[in-house]
């Protein structure tokens, strides 16, 4: 199962990947955490306190080699470029989490088969999983970036919500161009949620989105990011087990009846 983590900017997209990571491979998946942020802080959510990581769309060798295209982007390109390697080869290890970093995609050029595109579209989409792996995208804040190439690499997408009008109109701008784009299975997440009232906020702006958990404000998890310390015992992490264990299910359902 591929899934991705998307939202308004701020919202815990980041958190939210780097919890539902380590829920996953405490159930015994070998999770891939992707990070496709340009301004790529997933590693460093996870613990990773070492050197910068270079990003995919920065290792120019292996993409001239891969997909090709030689001068400028001109040249002739491989579109079904060798993938299965990559994340063993260029992931990094954080607490047996792999994580691979995406890099900038070039915006102007979006759609368009320029090598850096069809590399890092084909490490999405070609990711060949096993019943016991688990990928998880975290995305750009927004909808822009939106397209195909998010559309066919993904099984489900997440769409993390605060209670606030902002997230909330993102959100169903996001489902809505998700279910244009053929993706099938759109929930949310709500998270920094305050208290009841905040939740019935959440629930009563949705729409026909269903809410898969709830996920509590807490200044502690502010901290464990900083620490790069995640996954102790908060009310957080408990209530992201929980929605981890849910999304297990192939055809996972709204589980957010149970919550409160
Ligand atoms: N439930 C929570 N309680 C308290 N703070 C939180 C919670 N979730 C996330 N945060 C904090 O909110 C800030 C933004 O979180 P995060 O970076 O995960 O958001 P994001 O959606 O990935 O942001 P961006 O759009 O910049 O990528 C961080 O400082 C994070 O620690
Ligand atoms: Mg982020």
């Amino acid at each position: 199962m591929k899934v991705a983590i998307t939202g308004k900017g701020g919202v815990g997209k980041t958190t939210v990947a780097a919890s539902l990571a380590h829920c996953w491979r405490d159930m015994g998946y070998r999770v891939i955490a992707v990070d496709a942020d340009p301004d790529a802080n997933l590693a460093g959510t996870l613990g990773y306190r070492g050197p910068d990581i270079t990003p995919l769309s920065g290792l120019k060798e292996l993409i001239e080699e891969r997909v090709g295209g030689g001068q400028g982007w001109g040249g002739f390109l491989k579109m079904n470029p060798r993938v299965d390697d990559i994340p063993d080869r260029f992931g990094i290890d954080v607490d047996g989490i792999r994580i691979l970093v995406m890099g900038t995609i070039d915006r102007g050029r979006k759609g368009c088969a320029c090598p850096e595109n069809v590399l890092l579209r084909e490490v999405l989409n070609h990711l060949i999983l096993s019943q016991h792996e688990r990928v998880i995208v975290d995305m750009e804040a927004g909808i822009e970036h939106l397209g195909r190439g998010t559309a066919e690499g993904v099984d489900a997408m997440l769409v993390v919500v605060e209670p606030g009008w902002a997230s909330l109109q993102t959100a169903k701008r996001t489902a809505s161009l998700a279910t244009d784009l053929g993706i099938k299975r759109i929930d949310a997440i709500g998270n920094k949620v305050t208290g009841d009232d905040a939740l019935a906020f959440i629930r009563s702006h949705l729409g026909a989105i269903s809410l898969l958990g709830a996920l509590p404000f807490d200044a502690g998890v502010e901290e464990d990011a900083r620490s790069g310390r995640i996954g102790v015992d908060r009310a957080f992490y408990r209530e992201m087990a929980r929605i981890a264990d849910a999304l297990k299910e192939p055809e996972h359902r709204d589980t957010s009846k149970n919550l409160v």
